[in-house]
Formats: C-alpha cells, sequence, structure tokens
C-alpha cells in the first residue's frame, strides 16, 4: 500500500524539498504556482498547500475514487497523480464545480433533490466523476453510469446517485 507522503515524514516532505520544481496548474479557474517534488501526489498538494479539503483520501490505490477531480474534462484519482505530470493542465475540483454563474451544477441539485448523501465521505469524489460522464455523455444510461463510475461507497448509495445523474442529465438538456 502506498502511504501518503503527509505520513511519512511530515508536511515538508509532502511537498518534497529536496527535489522541488516549480508547477503551473489552474485550479478552479486560479492560476496556482505550486512549489513542489514532481512525484507529489496532486491530491496533497490540493489538500495540504491549497486548502482544498473537499477532495478526500481514501485507500491511496487509485482504487476508491474519493479522490477524484476533473483533469480538463476527464475524471482523474489524484491520489497517484504526480503533479509534475500536470503542468499546464486545468483542475477542477468539489470546490470548483457549478453552474458556472456561482449556483450549484445540476449534478449538486440533483443530489440534494434525491437525498444521496449517507455519511458523505465518497460524495464529492462521485461528483466529481459524475460531472466529467455529464461532459461527455448527455443522456447516460444506468449502465453507462456503471461503466464510468468505479467508484466505492460503503453506505451503499448507487441507487440514489444513479437515479441523481439521470435527474440531473434531463435537467441539463432542457436548460
Ligand atoms: S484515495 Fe484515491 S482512489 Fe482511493
Ligand atoms: S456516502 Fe458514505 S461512503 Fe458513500
Amino acid at each position: 500500500m502506498i502511504v501518503p507522503l503527509r505520513f511519512r515524514a511530515g508536511r515538508a516532505a509532502a511537498i518534497g524539498e529536496a527535489n522541488a520544481t516549480m508547477v503551473s496548474l489552474r485550479v478552479n479557474g486560479d492560476e496556482r504556482e505550486i512549489r513542489a517534488d514532481p512525484s507529489t501526489p496532486l491530491l496533497w498538494v490540493l489538500r495540504d498547500e491549497l486548502r482544498l479539503t473537499g477532495t478526500k483520501f481514501g485507500c491511496g490505490i487509485a482504487v476508491c475514487g474519493a479522490c477524484t477531480v476533473m483533469v480538463g474534462a476527464q475524471a482523474m484519482r489524484s491520489c497517484t497523480l504526480p503533479v509534475g505530470s500536470l503542468d499546464g493542465k486545468v483542475i477542477t475540483t468539489i470546490e470548483g464545480l457549478g453552474d458556472g454563474n456561482g449556483g450549484p451544477h445540476a449534478l449538486q441539485r440533483a443530489w440534494i433533490e434525491h437525498q444521496v448523501p449517507q455519511c458523505g465521505y465518497c460524495q464529492s469524489g462521485f461528483l466529481m466523476a459524475a460531472a466529467a460522464l455529464l461532459a461527455a455523455r448527455r443522456r447516460p444510461t444506468d449502465a453507462d453510469i456503471d461503466a464510468a463510475i468505479g467508484n466505492l461507497c460503503r453506505c451503499g448509495t448507487y441507487p440514489a446517485m444513479r437515479a441523481a445523474i439521470r435527474s440531473a442529465a434531463r435537467a441539463l438538456a432542457t436548460s
């Protein structure tokens, strides 16, 4: 199992002072210059450096999806994504998800309408994966949803999530 750098040797190690380099990211619309070891997982840059703690750590091995963010239009698992591979990339986290006018994304409205979250821990990752799916496919079937979103939810919110994604897709189609 991969142990997050921050748990190995504290916060200084998380940004890798010894081999640090500069990486430019556009995060939720803001240009950010990050000094970090290129191998530092994006998750720890987001959480520890940029204080965007909506993106969660679950497994650390790209299995559970709790750390999912969008890189461009693609959902990616930030716990195993070296920040050095992302220079110049556009990153969207749960804090940046919205309708583009300061309001909630159709998925966030549908999540509330369908009362999806239970404990809530996995939910930001699911929302980001669902946002990437709807950006690529406007009317996904349940099979499309299951094929595109392999995230894990220990509270078993899958049926409510599928219903919310379908509902958001309908809302987007008529907006
Ligand atoms: S924490 Fe990244 S996939 Fe589980
Ligand atoms: S809502 Fe609890 S793990 Fe998904």
